[in-house]
């Protein structure tokens, strides 16, 4: 295995390129099993976690090819419809193809994706919602066997919460059932968004996008898609923090600004400059006369989008240990979400965790010592690695294939923004 090792205490300078955004190119990849035919999908991030989900359609006889940025899915022969456990047990995001093979085949058996680092990660409102559509589903043997006589039937589904891929899985199914379908309490995260407009550019008939309704008028059949992949929101989020916490100054490109309203007051609320244009972000610091940086805090709470995203807290929570005062971190969406710190703790961090609550007492911009870590889960190790950047002395983060699951080309960016920063064997 490899670690990646940090040589900390180096403001950084200078302009990143944000890649595809992996939670917008996962369901997009499954939404391709709807329409018989040739798919492109424009501006795909080469990620473990998209070159697990490519295997994974491989396995239904999808047949695939990367030209560049460019992925082209041929969906025309499907010999069969199970997603096996050895496949779904490494990403959970691959729960996503149950909705296109009710929706095209009327049958699936796709494994249930067992818990993971940051929660149990239920499927229950999957699982409802096809009941909802006509689909009769059986557990058994750590599978969901999903079958149908016919189309799937149009109807209201409520969500008890705005779940991002069980919103996603039912629009897919939705698409092809017969009469209107409409979703309440659904996700309104852009990635849904990115979803919506590609589903409607093969046919499909939704309204709604953006929403918390979303109305699916089925029909007969789709086309084929060629569509590109909204910036990574979250990707933008880390390497601003990165930037802000190592004192530096830097322009993040190729980015959404308008996908990160609450990140970016909340940068601005610690004394941050951000400047944004339609597809760019400047993040820097203000001058003192005293020439000191002091980084300062404020609360941060995780709620469904347009709120503070989950995806984003553990990397908050790296600024927050340099800031010069006590901050509360919320983490309301998932109940395991703070394994970054006790990882943390041993770079100096004071951090106290109850229950869902996590208070921050910032030790100043010096407050960070580098030391051997672990990476946990995918978010808690870009935590790590941005408290390696600010902190004095040498980080090294192990179990780094969490990060390779979605950080296109981490490294290079970084070395790219004057980072000391490399791989090496365990
Ligand atoms: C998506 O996960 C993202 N993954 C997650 O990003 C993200 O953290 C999460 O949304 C929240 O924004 C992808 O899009 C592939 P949820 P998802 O269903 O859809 C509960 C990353 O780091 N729930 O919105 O699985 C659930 O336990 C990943 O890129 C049920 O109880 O999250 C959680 O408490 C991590 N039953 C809450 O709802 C269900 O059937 C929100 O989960 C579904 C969800």
């Amino acid at each position: 295995m490899e670690k990646l090792i940090i040589e900390g205490g180096k403001p950084l300078y200078g302009e990143v390129k944000i890649s595809g955004a992996k939670n917008a190119a996962l369901p997009l990849m499954a939404a391709t099993l709807l329409a018989p035919g040739r798919h492109f999908l424009r501006n795909m991030p080469n990620l473990r976690d998209t070159r697990t989900f490519v295997r994974l359609m491989e396995n239904f006889g999808v047949k695939s090819e990367r030209t560049g940025d460019v992925l082209m899915l041929d969906t025309t022969h499907l010999d069969h419809t199970e997603a096996p456990y050895d496949l779904v047990k490494t990403m959970r995001a691959s729960v996503l193809v149950l909705g296109p093979l009710m929706a095209r085949f009327g049958r699936a058996k796709v494994s249930l994706p067992g818990g993971c680092a940051i929660g149990a990660r239920p499927i229950n409102f999957h699982i409802m919602g096809l009941e909802r559509l006509g689909v009769t589903c059986t557990l058994e043997g750590g599978y969901v066997d999903a079958r149908i006589d016919g189309p799937l039937r149009g109807n209201v589904i409520y969500f008890d919460v705005p779940s991002v891929t069980g919103t996603e899985n039912l629009l897919m199914a939705a698409v092809l059932a017969e009469g209107t379908t409409v979703l309440k309490n659904a996700a309104r995260e852009p990635e849904i968004g990115n979803l919506i407009d590609m589903l409607n550019g093969m046919g499909a008939r939704i309204e709604g996008k953006d929403t918390d309704r979303l109305t699916i008028h089925g029909v007969k059949n789709l086309i084929p898609a060629d569509c590109s992949i909204i910036p990574d929101r979250i990707e933008t989020g880390t390497y601003l923090i990165a930037i802000a916490a190592t004192g530096g100054t830097g322009t993040v490109t190729n980015c959404n600004p308008a996908h990160l309203p609450s990140l970016l007051e909340k940068l601005r609320a610690v004394g941050l400059i951000i400047t944004e244009t339609e597809t760019t972000i400047a993040v820097g610091w203000p001058e003192r006369a005293d020439k000191r940086r002091v980084i300062g805090n404020v609360d941060i709470k995780t709620m469904p989008y347009p709120g503070y995203p989950t995806d984003l807290q553990a990397q908050f929570m790296a600024l927050m240990t340099l800031s010069s005062d006590t901050c509360v971190i919320n983490e309301t969406i998932f109940e395991n979400r703070f394994m970054h710190v006790a990882e943390l703790h041993r770079m100096g961090a004071r951090i106290r965790v109850d229950g869902h609550f996590a208070v921050v007492t910032g030790g100043g911009i010096d407050g960070m010592k580098g030391a051997p870590v672990m990476a946990t889960d995918l978010r808690a190790s870009s935590s790590l690695v941005i408290a390696g950047l600010a902190a004095s002395g040498r980080t090294e983060i192990s179990r780094i294939y969490h990060l390779e699951r979605g950080y296109e080309d981490l490294v290079d960016k970084l070395t790219g923004l004057g980072a000391k920063v490399w791989k090496e064997q365990e």
